[in-house]
């Protein structure tokens, strides 16, 4: 196979929803379309459990697990598919926001009875921002849950996003009868914890067909009105506004007893997109250009103390990679070549010779590595878009053990290059301030420290409510602002001018006080 046809056959994208909406089994079940896992509960649930809050050792399990189910490729039907974990646990959303950079395409899963939860509309968010199209899966339909129509309002209000749905339930809970594939005219009748086989699937071409009946009383007229209210309603689907992230198609179904699942596979594989250009600060990467270049969006540490070794993620963006050639690392300006790169296939992982644009590589690291980091055959790229987003926790760190400085100092730097959380030093009094999304990272970053630095690290309290990273044509209202704000100005890793502002009410009056100054949430812009 040529190489154009290789990247026009790849898929990479995540699935992403609040947690127990059912990412890990409709992941599981996409894996057995694919053949990729033989069994039923093959994938281990990568989401740290809520009662596992500060069981350190389940965090280091769940890290242990997590590498594995990072990245699952499998192939289906002439495709090549790439889905990229993402953790379930709200404390690690900075780390789904970077999976997010890597994908090309995302499927939200939604609990039918829950609809729209806060976490959905906090990722769909970040979809938004990268123009990601999405697919939307309504799980659970085998319970009683909203009504359909509600849903559908629901996600087009709080995801802010048009939707089309491409497949209708009919009935739920006890009542579930099946779904109707609008988009190929087919009903799907439901059986429980069946494997989906061709039988249970009757084409209709024309739902007034009196046939109908004899599959999905009593609800037969209830569902030609629903249909032709669908019809009426909504445009017919329309590949480009998806691809355009305008329109997000809906299927329905129910993930734990695979129903549904197939349907939304092969509508995906149909219509999601083929690896997409880049942005680089420099130029616009197109995947089918000859040279390399790549990005890293996920480092993850070995969770051996004996071993400080760590995986990059990287994903391909152009170019045929090879194994054991040089490539050039652009921010330490080296050339770096891997003898044994990654390649991930269901939940296992193996070296590889070469992969493809779309897909995504594990590196073996010593330390050369960041998140964001560019490597190509020899131009110097900078990747847009891998933006840090403000956190919304903060904590003084401080060293508990002096002789152990230049550990803890090592130790900090490594895990803020990891992404565990960000770094920021006041430029009023030199403290480190370290900032999360998550309340569960201060305890990791102390645990790790300790364990894999033989650091010792204790927090103060500081009352923060964001960080702003700030932005003005006017360079002399920048330092106007920062000489009023003095104790409140600090520097990120990247030694970019920080405002963490104390309060809501003390940011929204900033905001309005200094027009021309532009208060951006992400570190990119
Ligand atoms: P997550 O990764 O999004 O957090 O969700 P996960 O797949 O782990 O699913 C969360 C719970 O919802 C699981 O139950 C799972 O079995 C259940 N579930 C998933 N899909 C469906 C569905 O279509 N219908 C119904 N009724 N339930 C579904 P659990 O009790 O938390 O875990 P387990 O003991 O079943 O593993």
């Amino acid at each position: 196979m040529g190489f154009i046809d290789e990247i026009e056959r790849r898929r990479t994208f995540a699935i992403i929803s609040h947690p127990d909406a059912g990412k890990t089994t409709l992941t599981e079940k996409l894996l057995l379309f694919g053949g990729a896992i033989q069994v039923a509960g093959a994938v281990k649930s990568n989401k740290i459990k809520k009662s596992a809050t500060s069981d350190f050792m389940e965090i280091e399990r769940q890290r242990g697990i997590s590498v594995a189910t990072s990245v699952m490729g499998f192939n289906y039907k002439d495709k090549k598919i790439n889905i990229l974990d993402t953790p379930g646990h709200q404390d690690f959303a900075e780390d789904t926001f970077r999976t997010l950079t890597a994908v090309d395409s995302v499927i939200i899963v939604i609990d039918v009875a829950k609809g729209v939860e806060a976490q959905t509309e906090k990722l769909a968010k970040v979809c938004r921002m990268r123009n990601t199209p999405v697919m939307v899966f309504i799980n659970k339909l085998d319970r009683v849950g909203k009504d359909a129509f509600d849903l559908l309002d629901e996600v087009e209000q709080k995801l802010k996003i048009k939707v089309r749905p491409l497949s209708w339930p009919i009935s739920m809970g006890p009542e579930f009868k099946g779904v109707y594939n609008i988009y190929k005219q087919e009903l799907v009748l439901f059986k429980a914890h069946g494997k989906q086989s061709e039988e249970e699937v009757i084409t209709f071409s024309d739902i007034n067909d009196p046939k109908l009946d004899n599959y999905i009383t009593p609800f037969t007229e209830q569902f030609r009105e629903e249909i032709e209210l669908i019809n009426g309603v909504y445009d017919d689907f329309d590949l480009n506004t998806y691809l355009s992230a305008e329109i997000a198609p809906v299927f329905f179904g129910s993930a734990i007893n695979n129903f549904g699942v197939k349907e939304l596979l092969d509508c995906f594989i149909e219509i999601a997109p083929s690896p997409l250009p880049a942005s680089t600060e420099e130029r616009t990467i197109r995947p089918d250009e000859e040279k390399f270049s790549g990005f890293v969006f996920k480092i993850h540490a070995n969770m051996d103390p004996k071993h400080r070794d760590r995986i990059a993620f990287l994903r391909i963006c152009s170019g045929l990679f090879e194994r054991n050639k040089n490539y050039l690392h652009v921010r330490h300006k080296k050339n770096l070549k891997f003898s044994s790169p990654t390649a991930f296939m269901a939940d296992k992982k193996d070296i590889v010779e070469y992969a493809y644009p779309g897909d995504i590589v594990g590196l073996h690291d010593t330390g050369n590595f960041k998140i964001g980091d560019s490597l190509t055959s020899g131009e110097q790229l900078h990747f847009k878009g891998i933006p840090s987003f403000s956190p919304e926790l903060f904590r003084y760190i401080e060293n508990a053990d002096p002789l152990k400085y230049k550990q803890l100092a090592k130790g900090i730097e490594q895990l803020m290059d990891e992404g565990v959380a960000q770094l920021f030093i006041s430029s009023f009094n030199n403290r480190k301030i370290i900032g999360t999304v998550g309340a569960l990272q201060f305890d990791v970053i102390q645990y790790r420290l300790e364990h894999e630095y033989g650091a010792k690290c204790r927090y103060e309290p500081i009352q923060l409510h964001k960080a702003c990273w700030l932005e003005c044509s006017d360079e002399n209202q920048i330092k106007e602002f920062s000489r009023r704000k003095a104790k409140y100005m600090a520097h990120d890793k990247e030694g970019k001018l920080v405002y963490l502002s104390d309060s809501k009410y003390g940011l929204n009056l900033d905001i309005s006080e200094y027009p021309e100054i532009t208060f951006h949430f992400t570190s990119e812009f």
